[in-house]
């Protein structure tokens, strides 16, 4: 388990102001793999999707990345590395096209070639991304608006994607449509990093599930030894 993770992560700390959002979390991601990270509000997930992404820095603990240390990194490097990120409240740039929006995601230089065979698996995806490519994307729905996040972090090619609370502000149907779309990138070979409050749902996809509390993992294991853990059940799932 501890050798060969295309992505490893050992007793990340994270504070701001002094105070403490991550509390020496290790994680480790093989390639193939979909994990989830679930927690309630407040527990640190965006602080660790921020943290190995770049954006935010962290205090001491080790990234790294097929082998090498990513840690303090800026952003724009930690993603020609092949990590991308799908942010929460998904961040695209309203007053851009569709297109433009998924164009950037494909600038770095490890996804220069193929780029528009790149935008056509996006499309390909996301029927209704290429219907609507030449429309603000400011004017999309929220939903479309998380496909078009989605899209533009797949045209970076990354080896591992990492979503942020994807279905956050959905309605349930869409909510489903986006786990959908999180396991049919996983089926279609990518790793992934799921962080997300809906324990259920995110367990029922992935391989295996860290629960983080107050900063800190307490539990790890495969999605079906934490759906049958009667903490686990009493905690997140209300059962
Ligand atoms: N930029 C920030 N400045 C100060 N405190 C922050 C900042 N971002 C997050 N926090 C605090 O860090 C803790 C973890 O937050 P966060 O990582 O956003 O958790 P989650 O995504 O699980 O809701 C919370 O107590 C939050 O208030
Ligand atoms: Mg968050």
């Amino acid at each position: 388990m501890l050798s060969g993770a295309l992505l490893t992560i050992d007793g990340l700390c994270v504070a701001y102001d002094g105070s403490c959002a991550l509390n020496g979390v290790s994680l480790q991601i093989h390639k193939g793999e979909l994990i989830c990270v679930v927690g309630a509000n407040g527990a640190g997930k965006t602080s660790l999707i921020r943290s190995i992404s770049g954006i935010v820095r962290s205090s001491s603990g080790v990234i790294k990345m097929n082998g090498v240390d990513i840690t303090g990194m800026p952003p724009w490097e930690i993603c020609e590395r092949g990590i991308a990120q799908v942010a929460e409240g998904r961040q695209i740039f309203g007053s851009l096209s569709v297109e433009e929006n998924l164009l950037l995601g494909g600038t770095l230089k490890r996804a220069k070639a193929g780029q528009s065979e790149t935008l056509d698996f996006v499309y390909q995806l996301f029927e209704k991304l290429r219907e609507r490519r030449g429309q603000l994307a400011g004017t999309l729905s929220g939903g479309e608006q998380q496909m078009l996040a989605i899209g533009r972090a797949i045209m970076s090619k990354p080896e591992v994607v990492m979503f942020d609370e994807p279905s956050i502000g959905l309605s349930p149907a869409l909510t489903d449509v986006m786990f959908r779309v999180v396991k049919s990138l996983h089926e279609q070979g990518a790793t992934v990093l799921l962080v997300e409050q809906n324990v259920a749902k995110s367990l029922a996809l992935a391989n295996r599930g860290y629960v983080l509390e107050n900063g800190s993992i307490v539990l790890h294991g495969s999605s079906d030894e934490l759906l049958d853990n009667p903490e686990i059940q009493r905690a997140y799932l209300g059962l």
